[in-house]
């Protein structure tokens, strides 16, 4: 767990273009980052995944990702009207 006393990098997102999705090429990124998160002396790595975005889930989850907390949100009425 990040604490005030160590450091952890944050991913916002990552993509790979679609026609070379499933290639590989997400888990050589992930592991770059990986890489260089400990050079810098990182501890962990946090990101955050939209619960819809079941692919990237399965995706983090193969690459020893666990959900450590969960963010919760509620659309308010006439959001869509203002939108
Ligand atoms: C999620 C994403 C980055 C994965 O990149 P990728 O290059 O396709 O992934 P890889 O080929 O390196 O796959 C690594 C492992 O994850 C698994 N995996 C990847 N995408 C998956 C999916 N949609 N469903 C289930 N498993 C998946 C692969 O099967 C592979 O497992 P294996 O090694 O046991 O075969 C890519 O699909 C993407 O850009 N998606 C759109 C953007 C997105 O959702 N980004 C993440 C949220 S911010």
């Amino acid at each position: 767990m990040i604490t005030d006393e160590n450091v952890g990098l944050f991913v916002d997102c990552i993509g790979v273009k679609s026609d070379f999705r499933g290639g590989g090429v997400g888990r050589m990124l992930m592991h770059k980052i990986q890489e260089w998160a400990s050079v810098k002396g990182a501890i962990a790595i946090e990101l955050n995944v939209h619960e819809f975005n079941r692919g990237a889930i399965s995706f983090y989850r193969k690459l020893g990702y666990d959900t450590v907390s969960q963010k919760m949100s509620k659309l308010l009425d006439g959001a869509r009207a203002a939108g």
